[in-house]
This record gives structure tokens, C-alpha cells and sequence, in this order.
């Protein structure tokens, strides 16, 4: 094993295993199976990624996700039937198939409560039945993302305390960081590579030759626990923060007649510019992880400004794009609260089904509190999910309809390249297009069309 420093010298590490006794070699042989608990978005695609090649045994608490994923469908939309097949995997809700595993992933939400403040439930309760079923010898890795510490501070002590072990002298531990991006099928599980962690050395070792086992881009053996959950954390807070950036810039821009999209097509081409646009963060990992971050940071008495602030501006724009809605309505002489809105597209993400923690459906509410009659459509949203996630209903009516604003809030592919003659088809006299996403071609003269 080489040392902490020369690790952090190199960015990949390949990590081989050196002799017939590893761990590596038992899973190989499937003398000792691998679980993942919790088969989200993150656990699905890496189950089945190990069982490739390894026995894997797939836990999970819904009962109809487990069915579902029986039946070799994802919950998540995210993979085909072909992903689930000749893969040597069990899937469960029965906990008493973690009995016979060895190496234990643990992937399960990591939200915030009301108040923005880590919700470890989840966590708690999956570490708590990982616990159960804990014997001498065994690794758990963490890939829900967490702030620094928590693994150390809120995982181990539950492990030790239910199972009865010691860790470093009973079990091990690590913690490894999931970066996939939905919808995303260049960077895939496979295709990125995988910081891991480990409670010493040895565990590193092992969890990286694991890992190693499926991740063609390679592992980066992070030097400690913490290290590694600082990475995750830091990779979207890094996100948030230009985001709003970009957000408050448009907002000054607007005030002086710039259009900010222009602004960046100018900036970028400097070679160091940063691509970051504005728009609305939502879904579970980028309006969600600096939160972790901030909660650590106060517990820690260190004033998380720029994480917060950057929050705040970000929260705002579903509101100030309502605002600005109803002034450019108001500009054509139009009440907002007599007016027709369409909005395309409800999910947090382009070409993603997954709705939760949509930013666009708090632009909808506000829009409706103003009195706006608004139709929502999204090609891959479930109208099932907008209800009873929003008490919001998909517009099933007819496609003649005309609207006073089209708002463009998700850049799903469908909306992509519709010619001037399309939204003039949709609208009434002197409508306006709210092209969120910058991805409108061309509209009609007669139409007024805004971006961020
Ligand atoms: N979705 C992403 O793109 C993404 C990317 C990187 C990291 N992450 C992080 O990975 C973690 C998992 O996210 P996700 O998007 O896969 O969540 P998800 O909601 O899609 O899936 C989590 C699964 O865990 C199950 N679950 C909940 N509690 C459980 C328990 N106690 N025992 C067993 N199963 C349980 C749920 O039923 C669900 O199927 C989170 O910490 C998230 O922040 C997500």
C-alpha cells in the first residue's frame, strides 16, 4: 500500500490484489456476497454494476420498489430491462438476506428537514439495520452523500453499539462518494472515477480493490474518511454557489437592459471562464448538499456566508421569474390574473422523470397565487407523482389551446429547435416566451421573448 502522500500525488490509483486471501478474491469466487442497501438512483445502477461479475444481495424498505425491480424494472426510470439481465442479484425487503454478506454498501436519501437542517433518518435506521446483521470481519461503506464527519461520528458509533463490534478490530469502514449526474449517459457509474476511503489503511486498500473490480475509470484512495465526504459535499456546493452567481448577475443585468446569456457567450471565450448559466437548482443533490455542509460548518461555530447566501439567491428565483412574468404581461397590458401560462416541463432536470425537489412547481404556485391560469405539461413526469408530490395536475386537454406566456423551464429534448410558427400557433395577441433554459431558436417579432 503506498503511503497517504504518495496517494495524494496520484489522482487514479489501479489498485491489483497481491495474494489468493483477499477479499477481492472471495467476492470473485463468491465465497462472500456484496449487499447494497437502499436501490435508488445510486444503489440500483451499482448493484447491478457488481453483479456483473460478484453475488449481490439488493436490499431495500419500499416492497414495491423490490417488486418492481423483480420484475426488472427501475423505480427510477433510469435503466432497461436489459441492465437486469444475467446479473447474479437478489432483491429484497426481507433484511434477513444482509445475513450472508460481507461487504456492505449503504445508499439510502440523505434530504433536510423543513427547517434546511440534515435529516439522517434514513441513514440512521439503514445503519441500524446494517448493524443487525454486522459479523467480525465485515465492510461497510457510506455513499449517501453527508457532511465530513457524520460517517465517523453518526454511523460508527450506531454499528458498534447495536453489533457489539470494534471497529479496525472487528470490522472496517468507508466511505465513498456517488457523482453521478441523472440523465446522464456518458458519465455512468462505470465511467467516473471513484474516490474511496477507508477507517485505516488496510480497509482503503480493500474497499479500493473492490470498487476497482467495476469502475473502468479508476479509484482515487482519498487519505481519510472525512476527506472523501468533504469531496462530495464541495462538488456541489461548488455548483451552487456559481449558480447563484450567475442568477444575481442576471438580475443586475436585467435592471441595465444586458442580455446575460450574451454576456457569457462573450466570457467564454476566455480560456478560464467558468460554464455556469443561470437557472433554477433543484432536486436532491445540489440545493440540497450545501445545506450539510452549512449545518457542519455552524456546529463548528465557522459562518457559512457564501454557502448560505448562495442558497438563498438560488430559493428566490422561482419567485422573481413569477415576478417578472407578471411585469412583462403587465407590459403588453395584460393582468397575470386574467392571463393563460404554459409551463413545459416540471422536472428538477432535463430528460429526467424525477421530480422531487423541482423549483419549477414553486415558480408554478407562485404564478397561481397571482391569479395566473397555469397548464403544466412534462413528457416524462408522472402526473401521479406532480399530484400527490405538489397538488399540481398535468394538462391532458387539448394542444389548440392558446396562452398569453409560454414559459420554457426544463430543457427537455422535445423543446428543443420548435421554429417561430409553433409558438405563434400556441398564443394569443402579444404573448411572451420565458425561455428559462436558453434553448428557444427562434420566436415570431411579434412575440416578446425573455431568458435569465
Ligand atoms: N440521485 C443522484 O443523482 C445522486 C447522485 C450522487 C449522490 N446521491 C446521494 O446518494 C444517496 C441516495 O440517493 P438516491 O438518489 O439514490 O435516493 P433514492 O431516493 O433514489 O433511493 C434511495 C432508496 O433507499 C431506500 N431506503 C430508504 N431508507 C432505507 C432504509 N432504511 N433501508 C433500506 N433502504 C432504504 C428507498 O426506498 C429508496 O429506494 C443520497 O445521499 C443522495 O444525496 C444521489
Amino acid at each position: 500500500m503506498k503511503t497517504t502522500a504518495q496517494k495524494q500525488m496520484a489522482p487514479v490509483l489501479r489498485i491489483v490484489p497481491k495474494d489468493e486471501n483477499t477479499l477481492v478474491t472471495n467476492l470473485i469466487t463468491q465465497k462472500e456476497n456484496i449487499a447494497v442497501v437502499g436501490l435508488g438512483y445510486v444503489g440500483l445502477p451499482l448493484a447491478l454494476e457488481f453483479a456483473s461479475i460478484l453475488k449481490v444481495k439488493g436490499f431495500d424498505i419500499s416492497e414495491s420498489k423490490v417488486k418492481a425491480m423483480k420484475e426488472k424494472n427501475d423505480p427510477s426510470n433510469e435503466l432497461s430491462e436489459a441492465h437486469f439481465n444475467e446479473k447474479k442479484i437478489e432483491f429484497s425487503s426481507d433484511e434477513r438476506i444482509l445475513e450472508q454478506a460481507r461487504f456492505y454498501v449503504v445508499a439510502v436519501p440523505t434530504p433536510v428537514t423543513s427547517d434546511n437542517v440534515p435529516n439522517l433518518k434514513p441513514l440512521i435506521s439503514a445503519t441500524e439495520t446494517v448493524a443487525r446483521h454486522l459479523k467480525r470481519d465485515d465492510y461497510v461503506v457510506f455513499e449517501s452523500t453527508v457532511y465530513p464527519g457524520c460517517t465517523e461520528e453518526v454511523c460508527v458509533p450506531i454499528l458498534e453499539n447495536i453489533s457489539g463490534l470494534k471497529l479496525n478490530q472487528d470490522f472496517k469502514v468507508g466511505y465513498s462518494p456517488e457523482r453521478i449526474n441523472p440523465g446522464d449517459t456518458q458519465n455512468t457509474v462505470t465511467t467516473i472515477t471513484k474516490v474511496v476511503s477507508g477507517s485505516d489503511e488496510e480497509a482503503a486498500e480493500q474497499i479500493a480493490n473492490v470498487y476497482d473490480l467495476i469502475i473502468e475509470a479508476g479509484v482515487h484512495v482519498a487519505p481519510n474518511i472525512k476527506t472523501a465526504e468533504a469531496c462530495k459535499v464541495v462538488e456541489n456546493t461548488q455548483r451552487d454557489v456559481n449558480i447563484a452567481l450567475m442568477n444575481e448577475l442576471s438580475m443586475l443585468f436585467e435592471k441595465m437592459g444586458i442580455n446575460t446569456n450574451d454576456v457569457l457567450r462573450a466570457t467564454k471565450t476566455k480560456w478560464n471562464a467558468l460554464p455556469f448559466f443561470p437557472g433554477l437548482v433543484g432536486g436532491h443533490c445540489i440545493g440540497v448538499d450545501p445545506y450539510y455542509l452549512a449545518y457542519k460548518a455552524n456546529e463548528l461555530g465557522v459562518e457559512s456566508d457564501i454557502i448560505l447566501t448562495s442558497r438563498k439567491v438560488n430559493e428566490e428565483l422561482p419567485k422573481r421569474i413569477a415576478d417578472n412574468v407578471k411585469q412583462a404581461l403587465l407590459k403588453n397590458n395584460k393582468n397575470i390574473a386574467k392571463s393563460k401560462v404554459l409551463v413545459r416541463g416540471i422536472t428538477f432536470k432535463e430528460n429526467v422523470s424525477d421530480i422531487r425537489n423541482s423549483k419549477v412547481a414553486n415558480m408554478i404556485h407562485n404564478l397561481k397565487a397571482m391569479g395566473a391560469q397555469v397548464n403544466i405539461e412534462d413528457p416524462f413526469a408522472s402526473s401521479e407523482e406532480v399530484e400527490k408530490e405538489y397538488g399540481l395536475s398535468l394538462y391532458q386537454g387539448s394542444s389548440s389551446e392558446k396562452y398569453d406566456a409560454i414559459i420554457i423551464a426544463v430543457a427537455h429534448n422535445q423543446y428543443r429547435f420548435h421554429n417561430a410558427d409553433y409558438y405563434k400557433k400556441m398564443s394569443n395577441d402579444k404573448a411572451i416566451v420565458f425561455d428559462l433554459r436558453n434553448i428557444v431558436t427562434e420566436v415570431d417579432t411579434e412575440m416578446d421573448y425573455y431568458t435569465l
